[in-house]
């Protein structure tokens, strides 16, 4: 397992570009089963999550390649309906395929995908939604085997607006016969992207970030041979970049982004007191030394805080001055960090999902592990901070989605060395 080596007390400075978000490639790499046309997608991050989503649809039947900055895919010789079991386990947000792979062939067969680090991860919200649309799921020794050639469009309605539920939903519903309204769906702007790649490969879907989507088959509209689409900016990188500057005093302008998308963590740094110029595709933060005290954090669905933001949020509370809660709402173990940053100096009282954490003026090196992927991004800019020099093991994690957050952070004033 690699690690990195990051030296502290340094200052982060300078500008950075933030690019295509991971929790919108992967949608839409499940998304290209849609169409048999050829897909040009641009701004794609280089990320491990991408490479296992690649060869899952390699193992389908499709194919891929990358030139210069664009990746194209192919799905058009896809065969199988059957996902490959140990690359589903290691994705498990692969699970957001059934509803393309059933549009497509009108069966679909996975397994189970598992828990992961920060939850059970529950699929309920999806297969009961599958059932609505007439589809037939028989779960068995762990799979899941679904039978979709008689889709009718529908009316659902989700319990919890659960992202992957909206998307495997929103793809399923193309392959039925007529409309399908989706209530109190997801609001993310990655479920906008989907909605804008969709309606490219000619499916009428509207309502993206609003509480209703409604998906009504296919427009006769002429699709390319070659379809092209842009990937949105990270928000969640974007925002960590932000929270790197802020840990340490920097002084940072971080461009290609949508500053609208992260507008609830804009609003927890101002409350930490740095100052921001907000421009239409940029954030320029500059921090003072000591962060002042950030009062109450709690995780909600978009537009609320974003709990992949979480642990970002939390490095900075366990330097600020002051006292700060942080409930997390929306997984049930996603404060694994906790017990690497005491690790590490923080004060830290935890009760199930809400932690308070008492800011101290500095923290120390320390030899801590990524326990999961955001948590493992927030342990390094810890690092940024504290004084003395700071190993994270279990780099792999962060590896799922960020391109080498070594060489961004260092290519702004870090000393971040990775052993691999
Ligand atoms: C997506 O996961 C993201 N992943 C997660 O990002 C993100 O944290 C999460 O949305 C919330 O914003 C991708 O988009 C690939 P959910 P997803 O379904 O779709 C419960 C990261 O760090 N739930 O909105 O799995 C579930 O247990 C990752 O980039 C059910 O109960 O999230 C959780 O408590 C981590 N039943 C809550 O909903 C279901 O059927 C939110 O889950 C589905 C979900």
């Amino acid at each position: 397992m690699a690690k990195l080596i990051i030296e502290g007390r340094t200052r982060i400075q300078g500008e950075i570009s933030i690019g295509g978000a991971k929790n919108s490639i992967l949608p839409i790499l499940a998304c290209t089963l849609l169409t048999n046309k050829t897909v040009r997608i641009k701004n794609c991050p280089k990320i491990s999550d991408v490479n296992n989503m690649l060869n899952i649809l390699k193992t389908l039947g499709g194919s891929y390649y990358f030139e210069g900055d664009s990746l194209y895919v192919d799905t058009a010789k896809a065969e199988t309906y059957v996902m490959p079991p140990d690359l589903s386990r290691e994705l498990r947000s692969s699970i957001f395929m059934l509803g393309s792979i059933l549009a497509r062939f009108g069966q679909a067969c996975c397994v189970y995908p598992g828990g992961c680090e920060i939850g059970n991860r529950p699929i309920g919200l999806h297969l009961s939604g599958l059932k609505m649309l007439n589809v037939s799921v028989i779960e068995e020794e762990g799979s899941i085997i679904c039978n979709g050639e008689n889709m009718e469009g529908t009316a659902i309605h989700l319990d919890y607006p659960s992202v992957g539920a909206t998307e495997n939903l929103m793809m399923a519903a193309s392959g039925a016969k007529g409309k399908t309204i989706i209530t109190n769906a997801a609001r993310e702007p990655e479920i906008e992207d989907l909605q804008a790649f969709m309606r490219k490969l000619g499916f009428n879907v509207t309502g993206a970030g609003t509480s209703t989507i409604e998906i009504d088959g296919k427009l006769d509209i002429e699709v390319p041979d070659v379809v092209e689409h842009k990937i949105i900016s990270d928000r969640i990188v974007a925002g960590s970049m932000l929270c790197a500057a802020a840990i340490c005093g920097g002084n940072l302008n971080v461009k290609s982004i949508e500053p609208l998308h992260i507008s609830s963590t804009l609003s927890k740094l101002r409350e930490a007191g740095c100052n921001l110029d907000i421009g239409k595709s940029n954030v320029h933060i500059s921090a003072t030394d000591r962060l002042k005290e950030i009062r109450m954090i709690e995780t909600l669905p978009h537009p609320g805080f974003p709990t992949d933001m979480q642990a970002l949020l939390f490095a900075l509370c366990t330097v600020a001055d002051g006292t700060s809660i942080i409930v997390e709402n929306v997984f049930e173990n996603r404060f694994k960090h906790a017990p690497e940053f005491t690790k590490m100096g923080a004060v830290i009282t935890q009760r199930d999902r809400t932690a308070i954490i008492r800011g101290v003026k500095h923290l120390r090196g320390a030899h801590v592990t990524a326990q999961d992927l955001r948590g493992g991004a927030a342990l390094v800019i810890a690092g940024l901070a504290a004084w003395g020099y700071t190993t994270v093991d279990n780099v792999e994690f962060i590896d799922r989605g960020y391109e080498r957050i070594e060489d961004m952070l260092n290519s702004v004033g870090a000393n971040i060395t990775r052993i691999n």
